[in-house]
């Protein structure tokens, strides 16, 4: 495929034909033509028709080893046989039972055998609306109004968590209304320091939301013993802690970065893997917190304790069918065990192609993220040797070059490899072969990427 004649952008354009005509359109009824952020690529993105186990495959019939891993809702790959029949079943039976069902029970039981905050549990619909009821829970039980953040820590797009979610996090985005940003305080990310300190001097601080791992998954880690101060100084301050295990939950290890690094949070939310492919979200956590969800008849309770929280799919039957078959199958922790080694495996090799290249580039990441830097700007630090513990955190998250990032990800996709913006996940499906491969076909850009004169 690779020609002297033609420059890596140059092949791309000409290569995935089928998508190229299905994004024209796209571009006519979508902003952008795309249907989330992320996926808005240039000069056009691939349109994909169907996956199973780690791969997936085009329009144009090419098929690529996945590392998008459905945006993170997916550990065991595409389509496992236990969740395809689960979810067939349940289409049969009805797809919106307008009623209480016995699935919703077992998704539930499941969820607080694995998750060890879990007392209680609310189902909602995605991520998103989880976090918005963690912080309003929070917010009622403390009588408190403001919530404490940290920069670069995504909770979802509502107004209040979008707030110092990406750089530069000081810049509130457009169309949130000065209350919210006047009750949002974002912090340092790992500054324990400066976390007692608006604790300390700040008495309206109704709670705490992290992702346990780190902002965007670990884009710009955490590490347990920041966990751990972080427990101790919300409980000496009476705040509430919320761990925010929308992509942590069930991957890191089956009940997340609470049981990886054993610091229990007083709520978490959840999505993704939990509804096993299919929307779904939940928060969990203390009862006392969870109770404010209860009707009561007491006036007092009604006017002033009690969260309204309707949702059309709630607790869906669909998503619980598919949700129990997969929490089921993550339960053992092995799962998460072969995500975790092949993205290991995965980050170990491609960091050996960047230093044979002699690039200023790196791989990190833990668990099953991995997480390109192109560019570092550590002197006489080869790529195995970065450590993200100990570089500037706003030096991450939107650091490479466009230019660079886009030639990777193209010169990827033309070797069969469907990479996210700045990495990718890896799945229990990715086998040692897949990434044997994608190392190959990471090696073989960069020397397409060389050869353009891009580096
Ligand atoms: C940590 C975290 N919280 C919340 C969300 C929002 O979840 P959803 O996309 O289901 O609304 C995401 C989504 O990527 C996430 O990664």
């Amino acid at each position: 495929m690779a020609s002297e004649d033609y420059s890596l952008l140059d092949m791309y354009e000409k290569a995935f034909p089928k998508s190229k005509k299905l994004y024209e359109t796209a571009v006519t009824l979508f902003p952008n033509g795309v249907t989330h952020d992320s996926r808005h690529f240039q000069p056009y993105p691939i349109y994909v028709e169907r996956a199973r186990g780690s791969k997936k495959w085009d329009v144009d019939g090419k098929e690529y080893i996945d590392y998008w891993a459905g945006h993170g809702a997916l550990l065991l790959g595409h389509g496992p046989e236990e969740v395809v029949k689960a979810v067939t079943e349940q289409v049969a039976l009805g797809t919106h039972l307008g009623a209480c069902h016995r699935k919703e029970i077992e998704w539930a039981e499941l969820v607080i055998d694995i998750v060890p905050s879990a007392e209680k549990v609310r189902f909602t619909s995605s991520g998103s609306e989880a976090t918005l009821m963690a912080v309003r829970l929070a917010r009622t039980f403390t009588g408190k109004n403001k919530l404490l953040k940290f920069a670069g820590h995504f909770h979802g797009w509502h107004d209040q968590v979008i707030l110092g979610a990406n750089p530069p996090y000081e810049v509130p985005p457009p169309g949130i209304v000065k209350g919210v940003i006047d009750t949002t305080v974002i912090c340092p990310p790992n500054d324990i320091a400066a976390v007692e300190q608006i604790l300390r001097t700040d008495d309206d601080i109704a709670c705490v939301i992290i992702e346990p791992t780190g902002a965007g998954f670990g884009t710009i880690p955490t590490g347990g013993e920041f966990l751990k101060q972080l427990r101790a100084a919300t409980n000496k301050h009476g705040v509430i802690l919320i761990f925010d295990e929308v992509i942590s939950g069930f991957r890191v290890a089956p009940g997340g970065a609470q049981e990886y690094y054993n610091v229990t949070p007083d709520l978490t939310t959840l999505a993704k893997i939990l509804a096993g492919g299919l929307p779904g979200g939940a928060v969990v956590g203390r009862k006392d917190i969870m109770e404010l969800l209860e009707i009561r008849k007491d006036p007092e309770w009604k006017l002033h304790k009690k969260m309204p929280h309707p949702g059309t799919f709630n607790a869906n039957p669909v998503s619980a069918s598919a949700g129990i078959a997969t929490l089921k199958l993550v339960k053992s922790g092995e799962p998460s065990r072969i995500a975790n080694a092949r993205g290991a495996m995965l980050r170990k090799g491609m960091n050996e192609v960047i230093d044979r290249h002699g690039l200023k580039w790196c791989v990190y990441g833990e668990f099953s993220e991995f997480r390109y830097l192109l560019e570092h700007d550590l002197p006489n630090t080869r790529a195995k040797d970065f450590d993200p513990y100990k570089y500037d955190y706003t030096k991450f998250k939107g650091a490479s070059d466009p230019i660079l990032s886009q030639n990777l990800r193209c010169g990827m996709l033309l070797n069969g490899v469907d990479l996210t913006t700045g990495g990718g996940m890896t799945m229990a499906a990715h086998t040692e072969e897949d990434i044997e491969k994608t190392v190959a076909a990471f090696d073989k850009t960069i020397t397409w990427m060389k050869r353009d004169g891009l580096i």
